[in-house]
Order: C-alpha cells, then structure tokens, then sequence
C-alpha cells in the first residue's frame, strides 16, 4: 500500500504513516459495520477528480460486496460523487452508488480521513441495500459504536497514535464485545462477551453493571478514560484466559465511552503449555539417549581393561570412541527442541574427543575447525558425526606414524562448507600420506568401511580421500530438500 501511495499519490509521509496505521486497526469498523471498507486518496495533480483505491477490508461479521481485489483501481469522480464529497467538504457523505463492476446498488457512507487537521483520504464504508441482517440489538449497537468511530477517523482521533498496536491474537468484533458507557457502566455485551465471562466463572449478567460490580479489575479501563489510549491485556481467572483490546470512544476529546473487545484464548494458551510439554519431552528424551550411550561406552572400556589381547582391547576402545561421538549429537539435540542439529557446534567437541586421546607431550597434534555447515537435520547429523570422528581418528592414527615427524607436532584440519545443497566436509593432515597402492575401493580396516557404507548409502553422498600434501578427505552430502525422506 505504501509503495502505491508513494508513487500516485501526493501524500507526505505523517500522512502514509497515518493511512497505515489506520488499516493497522480498521478491521473492527468493518466489523461493526457488517460492511466491506475501502481507503482512497485522490491521485497526484487531478485536484480530487481521481481516487486511487489504496486497501480493502472485508467484513468478518457479514457478506463482502467485492469478493475481488479492488486495490489499486483508479475510481473516477463520477464513478463515486460521495467520495469526492467527503474529500472536498471535509464532512461524512452517505447516500446510494453503484457496486463497482456490477449493476447491483449499495449504500455508501464517506468518511474523510482527518490527520493534523487535513483530509489525507476517505474511507467509504459500502454494504448491500438488501441487507438480510434482522436489525437487532446487537445491530443497533454495533453500528452505534462504529458512528462514533468513523466521527473520529473525520476528527482524527482514530487511528490513536499511541498505544497498544494490533497483535495477531488481537480479539476481534466477532470474539465478544462490551460496549461501556460514558458512566463506564455497561451498555452492552455481545452474547460471546457473556460467554467468556461465563468461563471466567462471572455469572452477572452485565448490562448496566459497572465493571467493578461485574467483578472484573476496573484499574485498566479508568486509566483508559483519564488517559485516552488504547489498552491491550490478557485477563487471566482460574483456568481460563481472556485477551482483552480496549479502544476509548472520544467525541472532540472527551471520553464519552469505550469498546472492549475480548476474546477468549483458554484453548489457545492451552496448547502453547502442550506444545512447551512435548519440546522438554523430546529434550529430555535426547539427554537420556546420551546418558544410556555414555553408559555403554564406559561398559566397554571396563571391559577393555579386562582383556589381555591387545587386539581386542583396541576394537572395545575403538567401539566406545563412536559411542562417544553419537552421544555428542544426542546432547546437542538434548539443548533445544527442533529436529535440526547445529552441526558447526559439535564438530568441535568431537574434534576434542579425539584430541584427548592422541598424540601426547612430545607429540602433539592439533585439530583445527573451520567454516560452518549451518543446521543439519538429525538424522543426517549422526551418521555424518560419525564420519567426521572417523576420518580425524584415522589423521591421528596414521599420518604421523612416530620417528617421521621431522616437525614435532602434527596438524589436521577439519573444514565445513555448504555448496548448494550439499554439505561439504574436508578432513586434511599434514602427516605421511596414504600407503602406497591405497585405494578405496578395497578399505583395509573397519573405519573407512563404515565411512564408505555411511556416506554413500545412508546419506547418499560421495567420499574422495587424496594424497595432497598430507591425506585430505573430501565428503559431500545432500542436505535434501523438504519432500527428502
Ligand atoms: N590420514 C591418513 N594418513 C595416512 N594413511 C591413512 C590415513 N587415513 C587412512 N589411512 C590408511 O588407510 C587405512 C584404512 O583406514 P581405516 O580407517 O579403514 O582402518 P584403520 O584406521 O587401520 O582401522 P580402524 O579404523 O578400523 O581402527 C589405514 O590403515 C591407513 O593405512
Ligand atoms: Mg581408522
């Protein structure tokens, strides 16, 4: 809306910020009103003969005239004589027009929109002349309250330039309405309003009532009145609660009553409470997942120290190091609750798992971490954790076989990068190199059988492991898109 006044129309900037604001808090006219709203302001340089439609709102609470989009049409003044009326006189204009783009009629109220004492644009206000609403008391009032509404949108006290703005729970005309005298008593209560008072536990019925004798706190409603803003709270009684919006009604500027629009949210909250449940639900089943593969992994290593081959003790101590590194997901995935692991985050604690059990003073080794993969969901994350701390194992265990380190301290280094889809993850050590005639297609230990098994058939990716100055491991994998598994 914004960018199509700016270019069409000579409108300054306090005066678009009013428009937006007031399209901010107009649906509750258009509720009210049982009616369709459209804002027009006249296009620059035709001296009020053109109006551009600037925004549309539709009713909740009745039929739409316009089931269309209307935004952007340019209207003529003969199209809508009201319009121009209220634009030139400065005064509300009703009267009968044309449906645009039907033969149908409807009836029209224009009303100017005032800011600083200038019309800036005008609301017309259109609903059908057959209207099959039966005009109750609901009716009565709901137009009632929305005459008074529109007196201040032509005497530019609505939209209210400060307090409470629109929230998405906002309630709405349709969620329950109180309309409060000037008395701050009771002049009506939409039979919704009745009802969340009821699950409020306040059985009175409240039609003339003040709200200290209904039994709700009065404190925010007089604040309101000696300070006329708009007031945003959530009431809160037991079990249930109630958002509440409370808009003042001025004529010039007294206070001469209010609305309250209420709406109950119980079900709401209800289910933000569930929702916070199943997250420590899905966290703590994580933390126990680590906990259980800790476990293990110290069963194995007291039952590796048990043993007297050495080739056993070495697979047991090999078997609880990939432990280790699954726990690591599982601990990353224990701190919050979504499905996606913070990759970049455990590549360091597992980088140290193997740091911790290698080299030794006289032969240190140091693992670097560079660049980030970003979030990975966590079914990719586990078995690409337990890559990583295969192929760094593999660095610590081989590329510095002792007596051919001329350097006297060894470094391997881990880069993370995201190309496209893919995840890319280099392990590259600046040790020995392969043995000669190595290949992978014929992986003589277990640690690149699980690497090659892992990368490409359960994440469907590729691994490369070249001589470059050092071994480099190169692993891609597609992170997949939404419809992937
Ligand atoms: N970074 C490296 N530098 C030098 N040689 C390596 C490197 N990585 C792997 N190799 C060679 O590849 C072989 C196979 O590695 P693999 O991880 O499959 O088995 P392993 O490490 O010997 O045993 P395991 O991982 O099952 O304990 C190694 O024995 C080693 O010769
Ligand atoms: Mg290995």
């Amino acid at each position: 809306m914004l960018e199509l006044a700016r270019l069409n129309t000579g409108l300054d900037e306090p005066a678009l910020h009013h428009l937006q604001r007031l399209v901010a808090t107009w649906q509750v006219l258009a509720d009210l009103a049982f009616s369709d709203l459209l804002m027009l302001a006249p296009v620059d340089g035709t001296s009020g003969r053109r109006f551009l439609l600037l925004a549309h709102v539709r009713p909740t609470t009745g039929q739409t005239l316009y089931p269309t989009d209307l935004v952007g049409r340019v209207v003529e003044e003969s199209e809508r004589p009201l319009v121009a009326r209220a634009w030139h006189l400065g005064e509300i204009a009703a009267g009968v027009a044309p449906v645009m783009g039907s033969a149908e009629r409807a009836r029209l109220q224009c009303i100017p929109i005032r800011q600083d004492g200038r019309v800036i644009g005008v609301l017309s206000l259109e609903s059908g002349t057959t209207s099959t609403r039966r005009p109750g008391e609901l009716e009565r009032h709901y137009l009632a309250t929305f005459e008074r509404l529109a007196r201040m949108v032509g005497e530019g006290s609505f939209p209210f330039t400060r307090g409470a703005v629109e929230l998405e729970e906002a309630p709405r005309v349709g969620d329950g309405v109180i309309v409060l005298d000037e008395e701050r008593r009771v002049r009506f209560a939409s039979p919704n309003a009745v009802s969340a008072l009821h699950r409020m536990g306040i059985h009175a019925y409240p039609t003339g009532l003040r709200l200290s004798e209904v039994g709700v706190d009065p404190a925010p409603v007089d604040a309101m009145y000696r300070d006329p803003a708009p007031v945003m709270l959530e009431l809160q009684r037991g079990d249930s609660s109630v958002v509440v919006h409370a808009l003042p009604l001025l004529a010039a500027t007294d206070v001469v009553g209010a609305i309250v629009l209420m709406r109950d949210v119980t079900d709401l909250r209800h289910r933000d409470r569930m929702l916070v449940t199943k997250d420590a639900t899905i966290r703590e089943i994580h933390h126990r997942v680590k906990n259980n593969l800790q476990t293990i992994a110290a069963l194995l290593r007291l039952q590796a120290r048990r043993l007297q081959s050495d080739e056993a003790r070495a697979a047991l101590e090999e078997s609880e190091r990939r432990i280790r590194a699954i726990a690591v997901v599982h601990e990353t995935l224990s701190r919050d609750a979504s499905d996606v692991v913070p990759f970049d985050e455990i590549v360091r604690p597992l980088a140290r798992l193997v740091e911790e059990a290698s080299g030794g003073p006289d032969f240190p080794i140091r693992i670097e971490v560079e660049g980030q993969v970003g979030d990975l969901p966590g079914d990719l994350a586990t078995p690409l954790a337990v890559v990583l701390n295969e192929l760094v194992q593999n660095a610590v265990d081989h590329a510095f076989p002792p007596g051919r380190n001329a350097a006297g301290a060894g470094r391997v280094r881990v880069t993370l990068a995201r190309e496209g889809d893919d995840a890319v993850v280099v392990v590259a050590d600046d040790g020995v190199g392969l043995p000669p005639g190595f290949t992978l297609d014929a992986p003589s230990g277990l640690g690149l059988s699980i690497v090659h098994t892992l990368v490409t058939t359960e994440m469907g990716g590729s691994l490369e492991l070249v001589d470059d100055r050092g071994a480099r491991a190169v692993v891609r994998v597609p992170v997949g898109g939404p419809d992937d598994g």
